[in-house]
């Protein structure tokens, strides 16, 4: 396919959702290098919704190291447990925080991040082994609706873990 996105003209993020999914899974259509994979669903991620960030961070022993990105400079390392993308990592689950400021050990690699959003990726044995983060600069702007978009997102990038 051509390497470019087709996405409706339209702020409502599920249709987004519904129009990004298929073209990804397109995209991602035969990739067999997940830090490949990561890039171009990091990008497309960014291109659709114009978030602050968008990332990986990938499990290294006891820390996450970060990977493909698309937005400002971040934190390269985070220890198994800190911040929102460690805690994500050890309790097996995504996390969705409404308010940064309300999130106790909240790792602000970005002054600017808001809301934050945190999807845990699984290797074919359900080990973790990488993490997705949205930031958002915006306070309440990521909610239960965007943690399944996102979830279902990164199930394309977990056949390659
Ligand atoms: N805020 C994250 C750190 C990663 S950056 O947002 C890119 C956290 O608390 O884990």
């Amino acid at each position: 396919m051509a390497e470019s996105l087709h996405l409706p003209d339209t702020q409502d993020r599920s249709a987004i959702h519904a129009a990004l999914l298929p073209q990804v899974k397109a995209l991602l259509h035969g990739e067999t290098d997940a830090i490949a994979a990561m890039a171009e669903l990091a990008a497309a991620i960014k291109q659709a919704f114009q978030f602050h960030w968008v990332g990986f961070y990938r499990v290294m022993g006891e820390e996450l190291v970060l990977g493909p990105f698309q937005g400002p400079i971040a934190c390269s390392r985070i220890a198994r447990g800190r911040g929102v993308c460690g805690t994500a990592w050890v309790e097996d689950r995504t996390i969705v925080v409404p308010d940064v400021d309300r999130f106790a050990g909240h790792i602000a690699c970005s002054a600017q991040s808001r809301s934050e959003l945190v999807v845990p990726l699984h290797d074919a044995n359900g080990h973790v082994r990488a993490v997705l983060d949205v930031d958002s600069s915006v306070f309440h702007d990521l909610g239960p609706l965007d943690a399944m978009l996102f979830e279902d997102l990164g199930r394309l990038i977990e056949p390659l873990l």
